[in-house]
């Protein structure tokens, strides 16, 4: 009941401020806001990703010319698939459906297979038939237990930010097939919170919905350079797809190309300085304009040593290259970075338009709990 009082509230915030966007402008007056309550809702249900087969929920839709040579695994670097998999109540494919997920993960690990997904889990059954969480960022599948980060929501979870734990319960090396163990706990109505909120009753994907919890939020900043390496034999950055149109086009990032990366940070500028983590993830050269190089970086960027080794944090925004010095928008992230929100401040520290390849100096503020 609570959430629904909460819920038309927003609804009519944004009304409001819908109407009062004066005629001829696109944008209203900013007036103060009151965070309303928050509220927790635990999810569980079970994901099935099906590779195999003559009815696939996984398709692979683009990957790289080169890199997949003599890989035999299903998911090669590089490669991108795009699903439509059912969510179930139990753990077989012939229990309860309860929603579907919709959206497309890229094999973004050189080295260990390593996901980055861009998923909307959308649902069909129960109170939260019509409502929807989005969920962005790498997923580590060889590690039994893992967390996404939950960056958005729609319907009941408008905007929701949260967190989902992770089990393998079951996979086929052979042909990929997985099925994956859900357990989200999505916040919605903006903020965080790490709480005591029920669990799911038995039968249902569904916990009550209870109050948040507020806690304190933190900041943390870091200092970084990413090392975007598109040239070489072991290049960092390949293409998985590029436009038709741009066939001819010699630049290394013509329009329209998608690359999967994996990045390494490194603490300085120099090829061979220390490494603290990598990028992985897809970006698109996305300006028509090759004076105005931009791309839209969809990408999470983890740690691998100190404190906040094994957490990451997920960027999705445009990088307006051929600025000095520009910013990103940090969505969300894992780990210790839960629940993040933040900006990246960056400038270019090399550059080679020929090639493509580029350093780039990050600082990284973090908002989290
Ligand atoms: C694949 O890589 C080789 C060596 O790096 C290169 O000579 C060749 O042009 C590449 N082929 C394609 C289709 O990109
Ligand atoms: C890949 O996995 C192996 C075994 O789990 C681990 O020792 C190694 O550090 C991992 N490599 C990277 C780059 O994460
Ligand atoms: C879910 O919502 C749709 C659209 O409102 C409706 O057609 C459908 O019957 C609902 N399903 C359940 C199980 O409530
Ligand atoms: C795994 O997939 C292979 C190839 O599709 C199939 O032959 C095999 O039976 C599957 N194994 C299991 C345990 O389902
Ligand atoms: C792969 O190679 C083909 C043939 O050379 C080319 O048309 C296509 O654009 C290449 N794709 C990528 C992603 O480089
Ligand atoms: C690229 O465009 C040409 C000319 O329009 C067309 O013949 C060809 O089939 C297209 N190739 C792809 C891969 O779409
Ligand atoms: C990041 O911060 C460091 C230390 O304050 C500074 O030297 C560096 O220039 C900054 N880099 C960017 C991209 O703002
Ligand atoms: C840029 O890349 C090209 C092609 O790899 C190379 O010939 C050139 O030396 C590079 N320029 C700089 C400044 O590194």
């Amino acid at each position: 009941m609570k959430a629904k009082l909460t819920l038309a509230w927003v609804l009519t915030v944004c009304v409001t401020i819908t109407w009062a966007a004066a005629h001829g402008q696109y944008y209203s007056k900013t007036v103060p806001y009151s965070p309303m309550k928050e509220q927790v809702t635990n999810l569980h249900f079970f994901f099935h990703d099906i590779l195999g087969g003559k009815n696939p929920s996984a398709v692979l839709v683009a990957k790289a010319n080169n890199t997949t040579i003599g890989d035999k695994s299903p998911t090669p670097f590089s490669t991108v698939f795009a699903v439509d998999d059912p969510l179930t109540a139990g753990p077989e494919l012939t229990s309860e459906v309860i929603g579907n997920c919709q959206g497309l993960y890229a094999s973004t690990g050189q080295d260990n297979l390593s996901l980055v997904v861009y998923f909307d889990f959308g649902f069909t059954k129960g109170e939260f038939n019509g409502s929807a969480i989005s969920v962005f960022s790498r997923n580590p599948v060889l590690e039994t237990e893992r967390e996404l980060a939950v960056v958005g929501g729609r319907g009941k979870f408008r905007m929701a930010r949260g967190f989902a734990q992770l089990k393998t319960f079951s996979v086929n090396q052979t042909n990929g097939d997985a099925i994956v163990e859900y357990n989200n706990r999505v916040i919605f109505c903006l903020a965080v919170i790490l709480c005591v909120a029920a669990a799911p009753a038995q039968g249902e994907y569904y916990s009550e919905s209870v109050a948040a919890v507020p806690m304190q939020q933190k900041v943390t900043k870091l200092h970084f350079f990413l090392h975007d390496i598109l040239s070489g034999q072991n290049p960092s950055a390949v293409m998985v797809a590029r436009a038709n149109l741009t066939d001819g086009d010699k630049s290394p990032t013509p329009f329209g190309s998608v690359f999967a990366v994996d990045d390494a940070l490194r603490v300085g500028p120099e090829s061979n300085s220390e490494i603290i983590g990598n990028a992985q993830g897809l970006y698109v050269s996305s300006s028509q304009d090759a004076n105005n190089f931009a791309i839209v970086m969809y990408i999470d960027f983890a740690l691998t040593s100190g404190e906040f080794k094994g957490s990451s944090f997920s960027v999705f925004s445009r990088n307006p290259v051929s600025e000095p010095s520009r910013e990103l928008a940090v969505v969300g992230g894992r780990g210790k970075f839960r629940m993040a929100r933040g900006f990246a401040v960056l400038k270019t520290a090399y550059f080679n338009g020929t090639n493509g390849d580029a350093i780039i100096d990050y600082n990284v503020s973090l908002f989290h709990y």
